[in-house]
C-alpha cells in the first residue's frame, strides 16, 4: 500500500474532526429511529459522521472502497484491492442513552490483510492506531501491550446476549475461570481494554466487519489472539462470533470449549 504515512496524518485529522463534530452535538438530544428493532439504533450523527468519513475518503482515494456500517459506502461483497471500514459510532445505544462510553473506528485493509486500525475513545479522548509492522500507538506515542495473560488471573469483557441467551451455556464455563466478567457495550472499547491488558480477552457473539476489522489490526501487531469461537480466521465480509485473547488465555479458553 503506498503512502502510509500520508495516509496515518489524514486518518487522524479526519477522526479529530468527526471527533470535534460529535463534541459539539453533545448537548443535544440526538435523532433516533430503530434499524432493526428498539436495541438496534441509527442517529443523526452516525450518519452524519460515516458521510464525513466516505466523503474525505472518496475525494483522497476515489478507486479504493468503504465498507460502512450506516450504507453511505459501497456494496462490499469482497475484499480484493483496498478496502475501509468505517464505524463512525461504535456504541450507539451507549451515545444515546449514556452520552459516553462508545467509540469511533477506522480500519483499512489490502486484499484482506489488515494494514491500519483506528480506535478513538470519545470518553478520554485518546486514538489508539496500530499499523502493520509499525507498532501500536495512542495518540502520537509508541503503546506498550502487555506479552502475555492467563484466564484465570484476569478479567474477561463480554458481551450481553453471552451472559443472557441459554445457548452460550459454555461460554459462562470460561468466564466463571476468570476473576470476573466485564461489559461496556462497545466492542471498540473492550478491544481496548485487552490491548491495554485491563481484561484478559474480550468474547461476542455477534460482530460486523466494521466492529472487528479496526481492532483486529492492534491485536495482530500486539500478538493477541483474534478468531473466531471454532478458531478459524474472523470473517470480514459477515458477522462473527469472536474471541480476543492474550495467547495463554485463548488456548485456556479453546481447551475449555473442547472439554464440554
Ligand atoms: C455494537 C457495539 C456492541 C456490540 C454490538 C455492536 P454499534 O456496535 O459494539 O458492544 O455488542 O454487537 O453492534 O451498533 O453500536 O456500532
Ligand atoms: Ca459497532
Ligand atoms: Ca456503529
Amino acid at each position: 500500500m503506498d503512502g502510509i504515512e500520508k495516509r496515518d496524518r489524514l486518518i487522524r485529522s479526519w477522526i479529530e474532526e468527526a471527533a470535534q463534530k460529535i463534541q459539539q452535538h453533545a448537548s443535544a438530544d440526538p435523532v433516533v429511529e430503530e434499524k432493526t428493532g428498539r436495541k438496534d439504533l441509527v442517529t443523526n450523527m452516525d450518519r452524519e459522521i460515516e458521510q464525513f468519513f466516505v466523503e474525505k475518503i472518496k475525494k483522497e482515494y476515489p478507486a479504493e472502497r468503504i465498507y460502512g456500517e450506516e450504507g453511505f459506502g459501497d456494496e462490499v461483497n469482497d475484499l480484493s484491492g483496498i478496502v475501509w471500514f468505517v464505524d463512525p459510532i461504535d456504541g450507539t445505544l451507549n451515545y444515546v442513552l449514556q452520552k459516553e462510553n462508545f467509540a469511533i473506528m477506522l480500519g483499512v485493509y489490502e486484499d484482506g490483510e489488515g494494514r491500519m486500525g483506528y480506535i478513538y475513545d470519545m470518553n478520554t479522548q485518546s486514538l489508539y492506531s496500530a499499523i502493520k509492522g509499525k507498532g501500536i500507538f495512542k495518540d502520537n506515542e509508541p503503546f506498550a501491550v502487555p506479552t502475555d495473560q492467563k484466564l484465570s488471573d484476569g478479567l474477561l469483557a463480554s458481551s450481553s446476549l453471552l451472559m443472557t441467551d441459554d445457548r452460550f451455556e459454555q461460554h459462562r464455563d470460561v468466564a466463571k475461570k476468570t476473576l470476573g466478567v466485564r461489559m461496556i457495550g462497545s466492542a471498540g472499547l473492550e478491544i481496548l481494554e485487552v490491548l491495554k491488558g485491563n481484561v484478559v480477552g474480550y468474547m461476542a457473539a455477534s460482530l460486523e466487519p466494521w466492529d472487528i476489522a479496526p481492532g483486529k489490526v492492534m491485536m495482530d501487531e500486539a500478538g493477541i489472539c483474534c478468531t473466531q469461537f471454532n478458531g478459524e480466521d474472523v470473517n470480514l465480509l459477515r458477522k462473527n462470533r469472536v474471541l480476543f485473547a492474550y495467547p495463554t488465555a485463548y488456548r485456556e479458553m479453546m481447551d475449555s470449549f473442547s472439554e464440554n
